[in-house]
């Protein structure tokens, strides 16, 4: 307990915000990564909107992020936390107005990326931040869905090549897709996020809706299949991606030495009782929710337990494209917020078959804390991150992994005034617990090459508005920037050390 105390608690004010942040004293591997993310810039052409009201979709100008941005000044406050990354999303719509190479480049955009970019490497490679950008981050162009059904279209290869042209000789981490999962079963299982396809009757679809204010947007407004669709959008994107990993391991990656990677999200799941069932529950949550991606990824194809369960629902991978999909994963970016209990459920008798039912089983939250519902306590569960690492090293082949997103959100400001809400010992507490298990895995064998706090300031988030997870507080009247105190606190007690370790 002795070391972490040493450097949490008792070093230089000056130092200690960078520190805790960037190496927190712990033995991280030389040249490791320690970032956050925030996103895109208000303008563009519209994307999908995520809130349906009333029956119509809204188009949105601005994506969730870009509520915040402000520009170039922003990365000096990168710099200030003493940070070595960044990863951001680029805007497709701000790069193809239409979606698709053939309506023409959108040079405001691709001026403005090409500009932020050079800001955010300036100092070169020691001081300046490397760039971690995701290609599709959830803002599906508008037209391109409503043309051509969006990802099923080959324009989001055109769309990442066109990216690697231009921007490839400076970026070289490239994210694919943003949590496919999430966009297969939000967009067509449960409808609640563009664009919104769903035949789940009301009252499942709301039993479903994970969050209280999307309730306002059931029953399903925008036909679908709950049944196949989600399956056949995975699909499509791991296609996606496969495709445009094998374009960039083939036509720049000699030049450019970068690597191209995918971002899913999961939690660790942990069986409800130690009944045979209850682990064979949580297998399976597994399978669902990261061997869909992993194994066709890792081994060409889904997970036995998906098949068993999904039929002939669940699309085939053919034998060539088998060949595509080996190789194709550089990297493997991994957002974790929560874990839960997993419990065998069998699917009501007669109930029609969605995604959510295949998996037979139902999630209990335990300790856990998600990102919304932050409970001043420490009831998040850091060493579920170690868990779920080292599971992925076990079971996939040892990947390459980065912490692509970790954070909490504390939702309110509870009247507090500014100078209590700067000090936030909860964060400091939450990130510190999440990098000691980082630690701990990495030990273990788990090949962690970095970690990306969510957010580098209080977000706009999809379908819930302004939420408070930075490490800048945002004055969300006029979006002044307040850094968090967060050396400069008292967080450790002895307590709360020894836990640590
Ligand atoms: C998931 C998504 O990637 C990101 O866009 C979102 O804001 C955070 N996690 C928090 O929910």
């Amino acid at each position: 307990g002795f070391r972490l105390r040493l450097h949490i608690c008792h070093i230089p004010a000056r130092l200690r915000r960078s520190m805790i942040l960037s190496t927190l004293g712990l033995p991280f591997p030389h040249g490791f990564v320690f970032g956050f993310q925030h996103e895109n810039f208000p303008g563009g052409s519209p994307i999908l909107g995520f809130h349906t009201n009333k029956g119509g979709r809204k188009r949105h100008k601005q994506t969730h992020h870009g509520r915040c941005y402000r520009g170039f000044e922003d990365i000096k406050l990168i710099k200030d936390a003493g940070l070595n990354s960044y990863r951001f999303s680029i805007s497709w719509s701000r790069i193809l107005s239409k979606g698709s190479l053939s309506s023409g480049i959108n040079q405001e955009g691709m001026d403005h990326y090409n500009s932020f970019i050079d800001e955010l490497i300036k100092n070169g490679e020691k001081a300046g931040i490397t760039p971690f950008v995701t290609i599709y981050h959830f803002d599906m162009p508008l037209a391109l869905e409503e043309k051509y059904g969006g990802l099923l279209n080959r324009s989001f290869v055109d769309y990442s090549e066109l990216l690697f042209k231009i921007f490839g000789e400076r970026v070289k981490h490239w994210f694919t897709i943003n949590e496919p999962n999430v966009l297969a079963q939000y967009g067509y299982e449960i409808g609640i996020s563009p664009p919104g396809r769903c035949s789940l009757p009301s009252t499942l679809c709301a039993l479903r809706s994970p969050v209280k204010c999307f309730e306002t947007v059931c029953p399903c407004k925008f036909g679908g299949n709950s049944s196949t669709e989600p399956y056949l959008a995975a699909h499509n994107m791991i296609l996606a991606h496969a495709t445009v990993a094998k374009l960039y391991r083939e036509k720049y990656q000699e030049q450019q030495k970068g690597e191209v990677g995918i971002v899913l999200v999961s939690q660790y799941f942990l069986p409800y009782t130690e009944s045979e069932e209850d682990k064979a529950a949580a297998g399976r949550l597994f399978d669902f929710y990261l061997g869909w991606f992993m194994g066709p990824l890792v081994f060409g194809d889904y997970p036995q337990s998906m098949r068993e369960r999904v039929k002939e629902r669940l699309p085939t991978f053919s034998a060539e494209e088998k060949v595509l999909l080996n190789g194709s994963l550089g990297f493997v970016g991994i957002n974790y917020y929560t874990s839960s209990y997993a419990k065998h459920k069998a699917p009501p008798p007669g109930e029609a078959l969605h995604y959510s039912f295949d998996t037979w089983a139902e999630t209990i939250g335990k300790c856990v804390v998600n990102f919304f519902l932050t409970v001043q306590t420490d009831g998040h569960w850091p060493e579920g991150l170690q868990k779920l690492l080292e599971y992925v090293e076990d079971k996939y082949q040892n990947p390459k992994v980065y912490i692509s997103e970790n954070g909490i959100s504390d939702h309110k400001d509870n009247g507090s005034p500014l100078e209590v809400l700067l000090e936030d010992p909860y964060r400091i507490s939450f990130v510190t617990r999440h990098l000691f298990r980082i630690n701990k895995a990495i030990k273990n064998g788990v090949n962690v090459k970095g970690y990306i706090y969510w957010a580098l300031f209080d977000d706009f988030e999809w379908g819930m508005g302004f939420e408070r997870c930075g490490i800048y507080f945002v004055d969300f009247n006029n979006y002044t920037r307040h850094p968090k105190r967060l050396g400069e606190m008292n967080a450790c007690t002895s307590q709360e050390a020894s836990d640590i370790m």
